[in-house]
């Protein structure tokens, strides 16, 4: 495995592994990695011949409150783990190589991006949409994975590449759960153990959830007030949003329809802001 920190090493890359008829798979990571990053780079080593893993905690996807500076940071580790997980090239670039001082240049999708994330979060999304376009300008993949665990994410990054004709393919993996049921995600590291216990209520609800429209309950309303009456139970968390939704356009629904529909979860437990969903 290697790891590069230039524009040139990796267009270069992009270049040669084209030449030779190889395929390019791709997952954009903030470092912190966890087995559901891992999970990613093993699906991106079963489809491509080169798996490149970049590692770059984007500073424009962060509000002015926001974690940033305290967003945990391991590169030792990870490096270690993305060598077991079947990377071949890891890209670390510098904040000054995707934003030097003179940079101006952002991408904004203007409606997967609007509800949910977008509301609390509205910086967000430009940033991803921003740093995931160059890094797809960089790297030249063929495809590109991203979790499931990030619905909106994965439905605005699909929009845009969509949108702006990118010749790159979007692969989802489903979510990574620890034992216990809690999503998997690099925040995770800020809960002590009495906060991660109130957490597990969001999975617990969505399997609740799950099961109502298992036997049969297809109204949104209905499910979405369920699910606040579970989340309300646990007076450490604060949620932020419940909503039922089309996991495409992220347009909310009425009556839940199956295999086009999602639930997701966003809240606060304490100072620590968590999200999941469900497919239905
Ligand atoms: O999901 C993440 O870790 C980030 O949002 C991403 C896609 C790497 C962009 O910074």
């Amino acid at each position: 495995m290697q790891t590069h920190d230039s524009l040139s090493a990796m267009v270069q890359l992009a270049a040669e592994t084209r030449a030779a008829g190889k395929t390019i798979g791709f997952v954009p990571t903030m470092g912190a990695l966890h087995e559901g990053h891992l999970d990613l780079v093993r699906l991106a080593a079963k489809k491509a011949d080169v798996v490149v893993v970049s590692i770059f905690v984007n500073p424009t996807q962060f509000g002015p409150n926001e974690d940033f500076d305290r967003y945990p940071r391991d590169l030792e580790g990870d490096l270690a783990k993305c060598e077991t997980a079947g990377a071949h090239h890891i890209f670390l670039p510098g904040r000054g190589l995707i934003y030097p001082h003179d940079y101006s240049t952002y991408v904004t999708e203007e409606s997967v991006a609007k509800p949910l994330e977008g509301e609390s979060r509205p910086q967000f999304f430009r940033g991803v949409a921003t740093v995931v376009l160059k890094l797809f300008n960089i790297i030249q993949p063929h495809f590109a994975v991203f979790g499931q665990k990030d619905a909106q994410q994965l439905a605005v990054i699909r929009k845009m590449v969509a949108d702006l004709h990118v010749p790159v393919e979007i692969v989802a993996a489903p979510t990574a759960r620890d034992p216990d049921g809690l999503a998997m995600s690099s925040r995770n590291a800020y809960l002590t153990s009495s906060q991660r216990e109130a957490a597990l209520v969001i999975s617990r609800t969505l399997r609740q959830i799950e099961s109502m429209v298992a036997k049969g309950e297809r109204r949104a309303e209905r499910l979405v007030a369920e699910a606040t009456h579970i989340l309300a139970d646990e007076r450490r968390l604060r949620v932020i949003y419940v909503s039922i939704v089309d996991p495409a356009t992220m347009q909310k629904q009425i009556t839940v329809e199956p295999g086009n529909s999602l639930m997701a979860i966003a809240a606060w437990v304490d100072q620590t802001r968590l999200i999941d969903n469900i497919l239905f």
